[in-house]
């Protein structure tokens, strides 16, 4: 029996491939490079020691998906295959609508024609917008989100569990906060797209020199410091919360279940405090100017993730100061390789 990973050789999937590997199961990949380097499959091969089955393809294709399923024996699915950049989506609301959409329907229409139960979808806090209260938990109301990425995030959500209820399925509903790190080999790690948009991969390149200056988008938000707030997790914690997520979904013994968790670590920092963290923890300066607020920012999201911690056994507890430590360590590696 084997996990399908979808995108499995992108930023959150490449890490939870490992960690599948490191605990026995066997992994089939599939994606397209849309977003990924093949270099990838051969460092997930080299820190594991294992060979999961890959094929690239694009999952809007259903007959190769229909193909992969006939020639593997699948007793689960991880969804990590999407287009993710907030901004973007809303200069190509269509394009995101057509990837992340199409290739969770073709995922379930296939699987709700097979023996395939348990599914787990890469959600995103994005869902809750700014909540009224923090921290955020599982009841907080969500809203609808700004951007077409985040409705598709949304959508694809309620899809899963009218999926769950129709044909008594067990589904996972991952909510993540802000991931952030790289593997502590530095093999694998957030692969740059053009100007980073995020602001961990924005502070790394600006240490590096490969930006000149930080911008700081708002310090007059009603925070200690004026800065926004998030709960950046680390993104080998991130991915162990998968097992955990699999393994109880495998172990239930009702036919249809829907999990949802928020997975943070619980704890606000602001932009400085990441900034400044970044600085310590690899002794680089990070140059910066306070600019005016990015449209469509919140002002604070941290997680209450107690609920994973409770079912999953789960805990995000690795520092942001150590996180920040292997994303520059990853970034050494990409200049090694001369990938910018
Ligand atoms: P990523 O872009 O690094 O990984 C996605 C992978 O999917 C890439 O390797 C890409 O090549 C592949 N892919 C995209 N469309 C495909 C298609 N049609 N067919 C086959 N493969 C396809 O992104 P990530 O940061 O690893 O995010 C993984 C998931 O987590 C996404 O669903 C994303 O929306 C969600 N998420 C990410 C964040 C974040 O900040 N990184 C936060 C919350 C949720
Ligand atoms: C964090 C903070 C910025 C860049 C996004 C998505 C969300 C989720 C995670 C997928 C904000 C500030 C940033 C810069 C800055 N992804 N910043 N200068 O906006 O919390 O969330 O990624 O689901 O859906 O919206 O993350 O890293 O872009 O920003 O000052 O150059 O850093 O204003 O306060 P965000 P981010």
């Amino acid at each position: 029996m084997a996990i399908l990973v979808t995108g499995g050789l992108g930023y959150i999937g490449s890490h939870t491939v490992v960690e599948l590997l490191n605990n026995g199961f066997e992994v089939v990949i599939v994606d397209d490079l849309s977003n990924s380097e093949r270099f990838i499959l051969d460092n997930i091969k080299e820190i594991s020691g294992k060979s999961p089955v890959f094929y690239p393809f694009d999952l809007k294709r259903r007959a190769l998906l229909n193909q992969v399923l006939d020639a593997h024996s699948i007793e689960g699915c991880i969804n990590f295959a999407a287009f993710k950049a907030v901004g973007e989506s809303q200069e190509k609301p269509v394009d995101y609508y057509e990837n992340n959409l199409f290739t969770l329907i073709n995922l379930l229409q296939e699987f709700k024609e097979r023996n395939i139960s348990n599914f787990i979808f890469s959600s995103s806090c994005t869902v809750y917008g700014q909540a009224d209260e923090m921290p955020i938990d599982e009841n907080t109301p969500m809203k609808r989100p700004e951007s077409s990425y985040g409705k598709t995030k949304q959508m694809g959500e309620e899809m899963l569990m009218d999926f769950a209820n129709a044909h008594q399925k067990r589904v996972s509903l991952l909510r993540y906060f802000n991931p952030i790190g790289a593997h502590s080999s530095a093999k694998l790690g957030e692969l740059p797209i053009g100007v980073p948009n995020n602001l961990v991969p924005y502070v790394t390149q600006t240490g590096a020199g490969i930006r000149e200056k930080l911008s700081i988008w708002g310090a007059d938000y009603p925070t200690p410091d004026g800065t926004a707030i998030r709960d950046y997790i680390y993104v080998v914690d991130l991915a162990k919360a998968h097992v955990a997520a699999l393994k109880k979904l495998l172990s239930e013994k009702n036919e249809m279940v829907i999990d949802i968790y928020n997975l943070g670590t619980g704890k606000g920092s602001s932009v400085l405090e990441v900034v400044h963290a970044f600085e310590k923890a690899n002794n680089v300066k990070v140059p910066y100017q306070i600019c005016g607020r990015r449209a469509g920012d919140i002002t604070i999201a941290y997680a209450n993730a107690d609920k994973a911690e409770r079912e999953l056994n789960w805990k995000a507890n690795t520092s942001l100061e150590e996180a920040l430590r292997t994303t520059w360590e990853w970034q050494k590696y990409l200049e090694s390789r001369k990938v910018h």
